[in-house]
Parts: structure tokens; sequence; C-alpha cells
């Protein structure tokens, strides 16, 4: 069925593709976390130097709650948007004092921390703890509206509820981290943006109505408001 290939051909393909990152090797939810707020604002290869600096410095949750806010700054300076690095901060906090030092796996529970929102909840629920939860940022809005062959305007509520319920049906059942990575990663290099899609050497071009129809390059829409 068309579940059962969307998921090998798109895993199949993360297996052959996937880029080697350092969050992604053993990947414990520290680790994620960071990475993820990190990529929010800032592309991989800028951020990759950082990460790796940032966990020499501050390891573990415990070192980051106790941070002093000058050190904290300069291992951030350059990335930008430094609230981010402050929510960090906040979030370690309420870690220790909440939840026993720990990530929660909990979608509710990682929302209810500073800095962390729907796409960031899902992204370490799935890639860290292996739950079943989307993780849909841009590049997945872009995918989906393409193979669902979505003509209506990404900003609007309805195409963003009928996109997540596309994935949450796709999604693997045991490999969700992998899943949603392997969308990360297909965004960026081959369902790229404006117009340019390589849908030549897509995996997934059989299954995309957009592609089917012609019209993947279209997509999605995007109407000034
Ligand atoms: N962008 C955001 N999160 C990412 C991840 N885990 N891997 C690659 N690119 C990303």
């Amino acid at each position: 069925g068309y579940i059962y290939e969307f998921q090998n051909k798109l895993l199949d393909w993360y297996d052959e593709n996937r880029r080697i990152l350092p969050w992604r090797e053993d990947p414990s939810a520290y680790k994620v976390w960071i990475s993820e707020i990190m990529l929010q604002q800032t592309r991989v290869d800028t951020v990759i130097p950082y990460f790796l600096r940032f966990m020499e410095a501050v390891p573990s949750i415990f070192a980051l709650a106790n941070i002093s806010e000058d050190k904290l700054l300069k291992l951030w300076e350059g990335l930008g948007y430094y609230s981010r690095a402050k929510n960090l901060k906040k979030a370690a906090q309420i870690l220790l004092e909440e939840h026993n030092g720990q990530m929660p796996s909990d979608k509710k529970d990682l929302q209810s921390l500073p800095g962390i929102g729907p796409y960031t909840s899902g992204a370490i629920a799935s890639i860290a703890f292996g739950q079943k939860e989307p993780a849909i940022d841009g590049n997945v809005l872009r995918i989906v509206s393409r193979i669902t062959a979505n003509t209506g305007d990404i900003k609007d509520k309805k195409v963003n509820v009928d996109i997540e319920q596309m994935v949450r049906e796709v999604l693997s059942e045991n490999r969700a981290g992998d899943f949603n990575q392997a969308l990360m990663d297909l965004g960026a290099t081959v369902c790229i943006p404006n117009g340019a899609p390589k849908c030549i050497i897509c995996p997934l071009s059989t299954l995309c109505e957009g592609y089917n129809q012609g019209i993947a390059h279209t997509l999605p829409v995007k109407t000034a408001k």
C-alpha cells in the first residue's frame, strides 16, 4: 500500500544518503535538544562547529543550568537570536527543579519548557525517544504540499492541519526519528525551495501527486498577506 511504500522508499533513501551530523551519532535527548534549538534559525553547516564547542563546554543539563550568562553568550556569539540561549538555560533550571534533571519524553511536557514549540517537541520526542510524533517545519510543509498537490496557501490553518494529518498517517512506527530526519534531508538536498525540486533523483517521485501533475515546482503556494 501507499503508506508502506512511502516509508520504505524514504527510509531506504535515508539509509543511503543521510548526512553524517554530530547530533545524529548516539543522540541523547540533551544533544537533540541543543542541536534543534541551534538549527531553528541557523543553517546546518554553520551550526556544526557551534554545536561541537557547546557540547565540550556545556556537556550536561546540570552544567547548562549553572553556566554564567557571560560564558553562555560567548558560546552563542555569532549564532544570533540570543533569546534562544537564555531560554536554554531557563529550561535547564526548570528541568533540575521539576524533572529530576532529565529531558521529559512527552510532547506536552516538552512544550511547557521555554523555547520549545510544536516543531522542536516533535523533533525531540521522535529523534531522542522514538515516539511517533511529527516534526513539521518549512521543509516538511513544502515536501508534503508537493506530494499531495495541495494548492492551498501554506499560511492557511486548514492547509497546515491537512499536512500534519498526512504526515501522521505515513509516519513510521518504529523509525519515527529517522523518518522525520529523512524529510529534513530530502527538503535540504532534493525537494528544495524556489521552484527547483530535483524530482529526477527523488525517491518519492512516483508517489508525488505534484510531480505526476507536473506542478511540483509551483508548490507550496504562498500568497502575500
Ligand atoms: N534541521 C533541523 N533539525 C535537523 C536535523 N535533526 N538534522 C538535519 N537538519 C535539521
